[in-house]
């Protein structure tokens, strides 16, 4: 294969990560991490795995960045992960220095990529990764509103007993206790949600959605949850690599839109090989744009913390 998807971290989100790339059988994957050995281990037991898994795809591990040249995406997940009791905020200045120090070997090497932030806390972690490597806005987006959607449709689909996949669901707004789940636009097979369960019970879905990273922590113990951030970000990942132009909540830059400007924060965009090619607006009501723009402005003023105006 000649494309090329580099994943940064080879820990649980990242190897994951190489583990969906790989099965998905589009590009060859490179996983870069700074623990000698680890990277190189994983991606050859990865590889190894491709006979009977039915994938051509090369994982090679490194502790390069220079092995970063050619990639046409990047997914980043280097960083600490959370610890039961922490919040995703506790992770910023640890994480901020790591998206630092890969940012300039990214830009340095893989000057034309497109980076897909999984880093953690993700919306402020995505601003910094941009301003870092001064790439346009289109090229540098964030992973966190597939996750909470998808775990938002996946409580529904217990909920109800049907099929995950005739689910759809929309959350927006930033990763962390102030995402906004939009039971409105949240559909089975096309029906609306409000038509299938009662309004307690959804209160009680969305507040799961909400806190769903912290219900996963807590039963680990020693880290957060990987397997389905890594199936989300291998779903952008991909909708960009094959222009599939997929409308997904990603965490975006924006200039005005729901009366937002210059933060990034989850919004329904659509996704292609350009990446962030749209930013859908939807017509929130009062009660969803008041707690889309709360959500906005609790992050602001984290940004002031990373150094940012
Ligand atoms: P992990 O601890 O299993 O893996 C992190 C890896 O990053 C480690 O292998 C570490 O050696 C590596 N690393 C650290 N500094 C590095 C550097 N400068 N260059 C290259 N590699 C470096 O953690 P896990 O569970 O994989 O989580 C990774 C990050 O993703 C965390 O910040 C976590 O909070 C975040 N996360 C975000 C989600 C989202 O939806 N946006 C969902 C799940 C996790
Ligand atoms: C999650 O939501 C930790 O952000 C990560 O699982």
């Amino acid at each position: 294969m000649n494309k090329k998807i580099a994943v940064i971290g080879a820990g649980n989100v990242g190897a994951t990560c190489a583990m969906y790339l790989a099965e998905a059988n589009f590009a060859d994957v490179v996983m870069v991490d700074i623990i000698q050995g680890v990277p190189q281990g994983k991606g050859l037991d990865l590889t190894q795995a491709g006979p009977v898994r039915g994938y051509n795809a090369m994982v090679k591990g490194t502790n390069k960045f220079s092995d970063l040249k050619g990639a046409d995406i990047i997914i980043m997940t280097a960083g600490l992960p959370r610890k039961p009791g922490m919040s995703r905020e506790d992770l910023l200045n640890m994480n901020a220095d790591i998206v630092k120090a890969v940012g300039k070997n990214i830009k340095k090497y893989a000057p034309k990529s497109f980076i897909v932030m999984v880093s953690n806390p993700l919306d402020l972690m995505t601003f910094h990764m941009q301003r870092v490597t001064g790439f346009p806005k289109n090229r540098v987006f964030g992973q966190a509103g597939v996750l909470d959607s998808i775990r938002f449709r996946a409580f529904i689909s217990m909920e109800l007993g049907v099929a995950m996949t005739d689910t759809q669901a929309m959350v927006l707004g930033g990763h962390g206790d102030t995402m906004v789940p939009l039971p409105r636009y949240t559909t089975v097979a096309g029906i609306p949600i409000g038509e299938l369960i009662s309004k307690d019970r959804l209160k009680a879905i969305a507040d799961r959605t909400r806190a769903g990273g912290g219900e996963i922590v807590k039963l680990l113990k020693t880290g957060s949850a990987y397997y389905a951030p890594a199936a989300a970000s291998v779903d952008m990942c991909r909708s960009v690599f094959n222009d599939e132009k997929k409308v997904l909540a990603a965490s975006a830059y924006l200039t005005g839109q729901y009366g937002i400007k210059d933060i990034y924060i989850g919004v329904p965009v659509v996704l292609g090989a350009k990446g962030v090619e749209k930013i859908l607006e939807l017509k929130l009501n009062k009660s969803e744009l008041s707690a889309l723009q709360g959500s906005a402005k609790t992050y602001k003023s984290h940004l002031k913390g990373l150094g940012y105006k």
